[in-house]
């Protein structure tokens, strides 16, 4: 067999263990192995591709590969999982530049035309990756302003800047000597990744980030037509359509349409002007304790605070006991609770509670009117029914979990305080519902200590 098909055949068999490890990924109960499958796939890709000699010096890819392997081990395990999506945004960032970069090292004055226009998407999907999820992550992370932020003529410039890359596109394609094309390109694309991202704030914001995702994805598979890569070309696919996928299972979550997500400012427009009726009716655990000790149905709908205040265990255990003391519990997980996909599924397979106790939205709403009590774990946005009730709110037609159908609601949070959204929630304001503020995993050990006396 000779070097060359020694090198097709790993990087089919990476490819495969590719393919076959995003279909694991996509059931919590396979997604560990999943995992460990497709990094066998990318640990043969890296060194088939390094045996595939004279690609670089060698030291130097050993040097990368360590110092860079030792800044992912240790951003791993220090980075807390709430703050997941902010290193998502990073990670896409850095894939949006390495792509840049590769397309622009592979320019050579002899490239043919579709070469050089794949240099150039490259160069450009990269630019916008790089920058898009570096203010992704600033407006995740608290460092920017996380809110949209719009201004007169936005579209104007935005498709000014669109229309200068693409004419420098063409002077560069026409003649890739004339380099001064190629960086007005570069300039222009790490600007218009700002531009698209700026306008996009609040709860939208995961849309964008699996949105980048994919461009990462998009602009590694233009890295590898230019530089003849088969396997760059066909991980750069996969990261591109699974990022589009999973950025339309989120927007239809959202029930907005992606142009919506991207143009229309989630959040520019305040809702504070909006009323809402009713009184907080704060209870202690003990109270609670009392009516849960009553509940046959009842459901948990876990959000963003369980994760802050780590209730996994706790919520797991009081789900042990309502059990023990004869209720049926179930789960209500919606596809956008907590910072990232999938978040409150990691939290609470951690937390070793059965897959077949989580429900999805659409399976959990019908239920919701012959359930006793619905505790609301640090959820905000996820169960506000502005997004049925009131016309003008930036979240009105999202589907949320109708928390607020069931006979009683407990809502576990510390405060009054708006979730990731920024916006009122006249839950806490219902007939049938019963805050109790505190930690919720402080209020879940003291609910504990009731069941268990
Ligand atoms: P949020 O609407 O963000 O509400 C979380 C609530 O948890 C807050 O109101 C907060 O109230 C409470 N909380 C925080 N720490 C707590 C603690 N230690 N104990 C008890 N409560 C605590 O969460 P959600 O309902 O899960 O909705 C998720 C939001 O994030 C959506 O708007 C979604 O679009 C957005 N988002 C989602 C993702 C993905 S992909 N899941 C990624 C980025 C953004 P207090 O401060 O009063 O305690």
């Amino acid at each position: 067999m000779s070097i060359m098909s020694i090198i097709g055949f790993s990087y089919v068999v990476s490819a495969t263990l590719f393919i076959l490890g995003l279909k694991l990924l996509g059931s919590p109960a396979t997604a560990r192995k999943g995992n460990a499958l497709s990094a066998i796939g990318m640990l043969i890709a890296v060194v088939v591709t390094l045996l595939d000699q004279g690609i670089v010096d060698f030291r130097y890819i050993a040097i990368a590969i360590t110092v860079g392997g030792l800044i992912g081990l240790w951003a791993a395990r220090s980075v807390a999982m709430t703050s997941m999506p902010e290193m998502v945004a990073l990670l896409n960032g850095f894939g949006g530049v390495a792509s840049l970069l590769v397309g622009w090292a592979a320019i050579t004055p002899d490239a043919s035309n579709l070469v050089l226009i794949t240099i150039f998407l490259s160069i450009l999907i990269g630019g916008v990756t790089f920058t898009g999820s570096i203010v992704a992550y600033g407006k995740l992370s608290e460092k920017l302003v996380g809110r949209a932020i719009m201004f007169k003529g936005q579209a104007i410039v935005n498709s000014l800047v669109i229309a200068a890359i693409l004419i420098a596109a063409g002077l560069f394609v026409h003649d890739p000597l004339k380099t001064d094309y190629l960086y007005l390109a570069i300039g222009l694309s790490v600007v218009l990744g700002v531009l698209v991202v700026i306008p996009i704030g609040g709860a939208d914001m995961p849309v964008v980030i699996s949105l980048l995702n994919s461009y990462s994805g998009l602009a590694a598979c233009a890295a590898g037509f230019a530089i003849n890569n088969n396997l760059l070309i066909v991980a750069g696919a996969l990261v591109g359509a699974s990022g589009i996928i999973l950025t339309q299972i989120m927007c239809r979550a959202m029930n907005r349409s992606l142009s919506n997500v991207l143009f229309s400012g989630f959040s520019a427009v305040k809702t504070m002007n909006m009323k809402i009726e009713g009184e907080v009716k704060p209870i202690t655990p003990d109270d609670a304790y009392y009516m849960l000790e009553a509940a046959s149905t009842i459901a948990i709908i876990p959000g963003y605070g369980m994760a802050v205040a780590q209730a996994q265990h706790a919520v797991k255990e009081l789900q042990e006991l309502l059990e023990a003391n004869g209720a049926e519990v179930v789960y209500g997980v919606h596809p956008v609770a907590g910072r990232m996909p999938g978040h409150m599924n990691v939290l609470l397979a951690e937390a070793d509670v059965s897959y077949d106790l989580l429900l999805e939205m659409a399976d959990i709403n019908p239920r919701m009117a012959s359930v006793d009590v619905a505790i609301v774990i640090g959820a905000n946005d996820v169960v506000n029914p502005a997004a049925r009730e009131m016309e003008g709110s930036p979240i009105y037609g999202m589907p949320v979990i109708n928390v607020d159908q069931a006979r009683t609601v407990f809502v576990l949070k510390r405060s009054m305080a708006s979730g990731f959204a920024g916006i009122d929630n006249p839950l806490f304001f219902k007939e049938n519902t019963r805050m109790i503020f505190g930690d919720a995993k402080e209020t879940l050990s003291h609910l504990i200590r009731e069941f268990s006396n």
